[in-house]
């Protein structure tokens, strides 16, 4: 197989303490045979911290570098470390932990905001095979909770508080409702590590970047409560720790982390990922997705608490010794200059975010956006949901002033790293396609009875053959690994999205399988009527679902939040219908659009369309709407329905 040779030479970059002494890769993709199983290079030992820290300083002489730029939430309020600095503060973490008793295939649930501390800690528990499992800073304490129990974790690391624009967020409030309820239900968590963030002024550290970013502002009166004989401080641990630390020896099977991503069916499913097949697949993602130099300057806009941020803030680029920024705030906060007065302070080269923060910032105009330099350019990407081709060419012609190649990576937290993916300057674009697959990668297209389409084909993506960054297991549920991704199509990995391979051979995500709409017997994707609507020019952002109807099947119900000086009006409405007409043909007309003011997203800027369905029908019985973003814009759409066809 010709993606194990591929894969082999590019494990020969690595440092590995045992080489691999069986088949580089194993595996068992068809549920009616047996097991699912994914092996790649067992028996091979390695410690991915090792590999993107002590090889970096020792062998390739980049101690001096700058790892990370960090920018605060609030402008001026920055730091940078550098390979050295952070492996010191890896290995004083590391030796902290394991002085808390934290073993080789231990749990720890991490829950803090966009902070340097994020980072050592995670690798601090990759350096002594701890798997982290990291709670993105906006969930809830009740997921937090969740998360903690389904994993049994032993130890939890968080933060006094953070700013997130102008909110206020008081973590470790959370944190110890969180840890409450663990106890309640018996599980109780021995350990809470507290970095002091917001207090970080008091320490009087602030001149010593190595030690921590100085905080300009004063500091806030945040109250914290206290637990004796659980709690910890971070600074008072890390004074006291050794800066030197052997790693594990992990085998390249182990397990690395966990990182929960929702479940159609409710319960988070914790995603595992293991050592030497994650860190060959993101550092080679890495380098050849963004077409890597060693004098780039790296930003991915994605929080660490997804496996976006995983992959593209901290393992694919340290594992290439990059330097990145590090954005602890958001686009709009102090006002909609700020990611690109960024860029051109860093003079980002390359630039990785996801269409709704492109769309949010399109709303606002160009000039934002024009009046900075952005001369560092060269590559842009995109990830996490389709983008719409007018969110595309905004982005292409105003961002990158029509320089800058635009890679729209297709991938999910299971797949580990970029599976469908232009590779930039070498891929021929088209806006709102995500090209072609990455190496050693075999997408294709089945029809509802399990056949492989050739040709120009729409139906659902599948993979037909490992790559070393996939999933290996459901944490503590096997069977749900298989029966969520193996078992709909026997020896395909089903990644639930819908896929269109065009004349050329391009491939175009459709959305979510769950996401298509059945109009008198013809398929639609939500994504293309979403897509129509916002190339008119009073839509900032459209969300559609189907309606059950009497005729035909399921007819759209469309929900738009319209830009800043226009007005939902019945002459709208028409405009609307006609352009969909026109667009598409007159099969995908909406019989129902609704006006929204906001949409009921996740924290990560998905569009909950179950929720909308729901909404569309009058349906109170929402299901879990704890991932909700702001629960209010749910009520709203309620009171405002469509009542009557257009
Ligand atoms: C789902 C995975 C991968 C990191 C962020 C999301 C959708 C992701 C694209 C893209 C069209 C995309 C898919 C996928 N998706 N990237 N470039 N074009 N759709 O991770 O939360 O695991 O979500 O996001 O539907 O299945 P995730």
């Amino acid at each position: 197989m010709v993606s194990a040779e591929f894969w082999g030479d590019i494990a020969k970059e690595f440092y590995w303490k045992t080489p691999c002494p069986g088949p580089f890769l194993r595996y068992n993709f068809d549920v009616t045979k047996g097991k699912i199983f994914i092996e790649w290079m067992k028996g091979a030992s390695t410690n991915i911290c090792y590999n993107v820290l002590d090889r970096n300083v020792h062998e390739k002489k980049l101690g001096d570098k700058v790892a990370f730029y960090w920018e605060g939430n609030e402008p001026g309020e920055t730091t940078q470390i550098t390979y050295h600095e952070l492996l010191v503060q890896v290995c004083q973490f590391s030796n902290v932990l394991r002085k808390q008793g934290i073993q080789k295939g231990d749990r720890v649930a991490i829950y803090m905001p966009m902070i340097p501390e994020l980072v050592v800690a995670m690798l601090a528990c990759a350096r002594i095979g701890a798997l982290h499992s990291i709670v993105f800073a906006g969930f809830s304490s009740e997921s937090l909770c969740e998360r903690i129990l389904d994993s049994s974790c032993s130890l939890l690391i968080t933060t006094d508080a953070f700013y997130r624009g102008e909110k206020l967020v008081n973590l470790k409030e959370l944190a110890d409702e969180a840890l409450q309820k663990c106890q309640e239900k018996g599980f109780p968590v021995r350990r809470c590590i507290v970095v002091k963030h917001l207090g970080r002024a008091e320490l009087g550290m602030g001149d010593s970047p190595s030690q921590s970013p100085p905080i300009k502002r004063s500091c806030p009166d945040v109250q914290i409560s206290w637990n004796q004989g659980i709690d910890l401080w971070w600074h008072e641990l890390m004074q006291e720790a050794g800066d030197e630390c052997e790693p594990e020896w992990c085998d390249a099977e182990d397990p690395l982390f966990i990182l929960y991503t929702s479940g159609s069916t409710g319960k988070p499913k914790g995603v595992v990922h293991t050592v030497g097949g994650y860190m060959l697949y993101v550092a080679t993602t890495f380098k050849y997705v963004f077409d890597f130099h060693a004098e780039d300057v790296f930003w991915c806009t994605a929080d660490i608490g997804w496996i976006t941020g995983h992959s593209y803030v901290t393992y694919g680029p340290l594992a290439n010794g990059a330097t990145s920024v590090l954005f602890e705030g958001i686009p709009t906060y102090p006002d909609v200059n700020r990611l690109w007065s960024i860029v051109d302070k860093y003079k980002v080269t390359k630039f990785y975010t996801a269409p709704t923060a492109i769309r949010l910032l399109m709303k606002f105009g160009d000039e934002p956006v024009t009046k900075h330099s952005r001369a560092s350019l060269q590559v842009l990407g995109t990830v996490g949901e389709p983008i719409n081709p007018e969110a595309w060419l905004w982005y292409h012609q105003v961002v990158g002033a029509q320089r800058c190649p635009i890679v729209d990576t297709f991938w999910q937290t299971e797949t580990g790293g970029h599976m469908l993916t232009p590779l930039p300057g070498a891929t021929p674009m088209k806006p709102g396609s995500a090209t072609f697959p990455f190496f050693g990668v075999a997408p294709a297209i089945l029809n509802e009875s399990g056949e492989e389409l050739e040709g120009e084909a729409e139906g659902y993506l599948v993979f037909k053959q490992p790559w070393p960054g996939i999933m290996r297991t459901v944490y503590g549920n096997h069977e749900r690994f298989e029966t969520t991704y193996f078992k709909k199509f026997p020896g395909y990995y089903v990644t639930g999205d819908g896929c269109r391979r065009d004349q050329d051979g391009y491939y175009w995500i459709t959305g979510r399988i769950d996401d298509m709409l059945n109009v008198s017997g013809h398929l639609l994707s939500t994504a293309e009527v979403e897509s129509a609507l916002v190339e008119h020019e009073a839509v900032a952002e459209a969300a559609v679902v189907g309606h059950p109807h009497p005729v035909k099947g399921e007819c759209l119900y469309c929900f738009v939040t319209l830009c800043d000086g226009h007005t939902f009006s019945p002459k709208l409405t028409e405009e609307l219908k006609k352009q969909i007409r026109e667009k598409i043909g007159p099969i995908a007309t909406p019989d129902y659009i609704q006006n929204a003011p906001g949409l009921p997203k996740t924290r990560s800027g998905k569009i909950m369309r179950r929720v909308l369905r729901k909404i569309a029908q009058n349906d109170h019985d929402l299901g879990d709407t704890s991932t909700v973003a702001d629960p209010s814009v749910i009520s709203h759409l309620f009171s405002h329905r469509c009542l009557t066809i257009q």
